[in-house]
């Protein structure tokens, strides 16, 4: 259970149109990704997200989100900003992209936690304006890993606002927006238009790792506003490795098609149902609204990961191994990451396991 890899079956029709196109593999593909495929996805982000982005020059696709992740503060991350060293906000926790982007083009990791009385989401509008003036970009991730928090309208109309004031572009890490319980959780460029806020101040990122099943594939996008796009889009046309041009025919269909993935989701809500039943009355157990992680508090990860491990062959992620240590506290220390991507029944077991074996008496 220690690794987000997902296990659920991916939908029936890719061999197929694998095979039919193995012979676009004799042909360098398309950088930015091929017509058809971009008008799928501006398609899907249509459907999805109810706003209009042209496919030719708002959407580029990624071989998967996380090199998308890193590759884009390459291309848009200034070295500097008002000729000092420029900061790059990140959840703490997070995924570990995002601070290796930050080292890659020398700015400063500026560790916003996000733990329990922050909702599970960084409250960025309460750093200092001398921190946030100095910010080129901020990472935020919704649903998030590995809370499972979901950023409401509000904090994403702040966050707009926010960006705005203090000129800096959001890269918004969307890959689990398919993977929730009730609502489909908003998105950066959806909320970006319903405000009427500028495009270029947000980059948002989706992959077809998680709605689809596919984390083989290595297939995502990126869309933002026509001058971000561009400039992403420029480093990928000399230094970027694109998709190849049959798994784009694959990538095409699989974004057209969301009888699969109301199928996968399906499968992910019973799966938070018989969590919460594990969990039922456990203090500080937080079910999560989105994504196909649990966050359990322990009273140390480390220890709690490595007991579990050894004692009963249940792995988990201790959490402090997605956080970092800020003036001596640690939101990721006292918790674990338990990934729910096996089949129901074993990972029932593997919770009951858990339950039984660091929640004694609770
Ligand atoms: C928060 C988050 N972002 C991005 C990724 C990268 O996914 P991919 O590169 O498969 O799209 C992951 C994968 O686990 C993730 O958890």
């Amino acid at each position: 259970m220690t690794i987000g890899e997902p296990k659920h079956a991916f939908p029936d029709f890719v061999s197929e149109i694998l095979a039919q196109h193995t012979h676009e593999f004799a042909k360098y593909p398309p950088n930015a990704g091929a017509p058809e495929l971009l008008d799928s996805i501006a398609n899907w982000i249509k459907q999805r997200f109810t706003v209009d982005v042209d496919a030719a020059t708002q959407v580029i696709t990624l071989s998967g989100t996380r090199e998308g992740l890193h590759n884009a503060c390459i291309a848009l991350c200034p070295e500097t900003k008002n000729g000092k060293q420029a900061n790059v906000l990140i959840p703490n926790p997070f995924y570990q992209v995002y601070a290796v982007a930050a080292a890659t083009v020398g700015a400063k990791p500026v560790f916003v936690p996000a733990e329990a009385s922050t909702g599970f989401l960084p409250d960025f509008s309460g750093l200092p304006a001398d921190v946030l003036d100095q910010t080129a970009v901020v990472y935020i991730c919704s649903p998030s890993n590995p809370q499972g928090a979901v950023a409401s309208r509000e904090y994403w109309a702040g966050l707009l606002q926010l960006a705005e004031k203090h000129d800096f572009r959001i890269f918004a890490d969307e890959c689990y927006s398919e993977i929730y319980r009730d609502e489909p959780p908003v998105g950066g460029l959806q909320v970006a238009a319903e405000v009427g806020a500028d495009p270029e101040r947000v980059l948002i990122f989706h992959s077809l790792s998680k709605r689809s099943n596919l984390p083989g594939l290595r297939s995502g996008f990126a869309a933002g506003g026509p001058k971000t796009i561009a400039a992403l889009k420029q480093l990928r046309d000399f230094a970027g490795a694109p998709i190849p041009l049959p798994l784009q025919r694959v990538s095409t269909a699989v974004w057209a098609d969301e009888v699969h993935v109301i199928a996968n989701r399906t499968q992910y809500r019973e799966k938070y149902d018989a969590a919460d039943a594990v969990f039922a009355g456990l203090n500080g157990y937080q079910s999560p609204e989105a994504g196909f992680f649990l966050w359990l508090p322990v009273e140390d990860g480390e220890a709690a990961a490595l007991s579990l491990w050894q004692e009963t062959g249940v792995r988990v992620l201790p959490g402090a191994y997605l956080s970092r240590d800020v003036n001596g506290h640690n939101p990721g220390k006292g918790y674990i990451r338990a990934a729910m991507v096996a089949p129901k029944q074993e990972m029932t077991d593997g919770l009951n396991i858990i339950r039984k074996h660091l929640y004694q008496g609770n």
